[in-house]
């Protein structure tokens, strides 16, 4: 521990009105912060971060995390940036899957495939706040009801965010339900470590700790093996460039159109294991990722096409923001061999993600 975490400041939490939704509903915006320079706005719409300032190596705190100024901006067109995700996380084959030999079928909002919770998923609905000022967190609260986007089971979930004077953003999701259904919740900010929103993410320097990735099919379902790293662009065992291998011939970036794919992390056997870092040079900002989750999602922005107004000025372009989504496995409802993501009435969905942040 260091002499700055022993004198314990307390994280500051300051409430304010970021808008209305088009249906009328006041969203409030939370920002936090700690004695080190870091700063997290939060908004009840989606549980979305909008803004995440960190200190660079010259003590400078800038925002890294591509998202909007305005809900309006938000509410119109978004690639779920910064957004709380569920209630599953990634893609499901056709929206369909069953339990107990019942059918269920969501709607397909990503061509052929359900993506990421469906049409109104938890990144579009407006979150119940508390404030737990003890703890320097914000506790959001939100009722899935009973086949709502087609899920069954009435889901409570709640989704805790801590931030700690070592720099850590901690997020951590339970969730009950009154029917079996299932739940792979996560959450999607865009980082750009640069603070330059204008600069691709490429020269981030990525390390993922996976000996395995799972390959996926054109329409970005796993084929259901999974796949060595060794001697493929997906191996990121030694940190290395997001840009270094991203444009080479093969297969699965072709289908992914660059890195959209879920790894197999190691240690499983670990409650917290980590999972992956990212490193800018310029700015000195390093990000390590921990979680109790068995996956994590790199998406390299591939989608991004200059079409969405940025923070800055300017415009998201091409591959100027990373994922890093922590998750069970995409498709698991229909995968015997992944890890299920089956919750049952009487259990507790528990799940929790650390994003550290130093200068290296
Ligand atoms: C997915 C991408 C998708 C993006 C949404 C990511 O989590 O893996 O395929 O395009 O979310 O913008």
């Amino acid at each position: 521990m260091n002499s700055k975490q022993t004198k314990n400041t307390p994280i500051t939490i300051l409430e304010d009105v970021f808008g209305t939704t088009k249906d009328g509903v006041t969203v409030k915006r939370f920002k936090m912060n700690n004695e080190n320079g870091m700063e997290v706005s939060i908004i009840t719409y989606g549980g979305i971060i909008t803004s995440l300032k960190v200190p660079n190596k010259n003590n400078v705190s800038e925002d890294v995390v591509l998202g909007y100024d305005l809900l309006s901006d938000y509410e119109k067109s978004t690639p779920y940036f910064g957004a709380l995700i569920g209630r599953y996380g990634n893609r499901i084959a056709k929206g369909n899957f069953s339990i107990d030999g019942k059918e269920y079928t969501l709607q397909a909002n990503d061509g052929p495939n359900h993506l990421h919770g469906g049409v109104k998923g938890f990144d579009k609905v407006v979150w119940s706040a508390e404030v737990l000022n003890d703890v320097g967190a914000l506790k959001l609260s939100y009722l899935s009801k009973d086949m709502e986007e087609g899920y069954p089971g009435n889901l409570h979930t709640e989704v805790i965010y801590t931030l700690t004077n070592d720099n850590v953003l901690e997020v951590f999701y339970q969730a009950t339900t009154d029917k079996k259904t299932i739940v792979n919740l996560t959450q999607h900010s865009y980082f750009n470590l640069s603070g330059d929103f204008s600069k691709p993410i490429l020269d981030h320097i990525v390390s993922i700790n996976a000996n395995k990735f799972i390959p996926v099919d054109a329409n970005l379902i796993p084929t259901g093996k999974l796949k060595d790293v060794a001697n493929t662009p997906f191996d990121f065992r030694e940190p290395k460039k997001i840009g270094q291998e991203i444009n080479i011939e093969h297969e699965q970036l072709k289908r992914g159109l660059g890195y959209d794919h879920c790894w197999v992390l190691n240690d499983q056997n670990q409650a917290m294991r980590f999972t992956a870092s990212a490193h800018e040079p310029n700015s000195g900002r390093l990000l390590e990722v921990f979680s109790s989750e068995p996956g994590i999602q790199l998406y390299t922005g591939n989608f991004l096409d200059g079409t969405l107004p940025n923070k800055q000025g300017g415009t998201y372009a091409y591959r100027t923001g990373f994922c890093l989504e922590t998750q069970h496995y995409p498709d698991s409802p229909n995968q015997k061999e992944f890890p299920s993501t089956i919750l049952k009435p009487g259990e507790v969905y528990s799940s929790k993600t650390s994003f550290k942040f130093s200068i290296k």
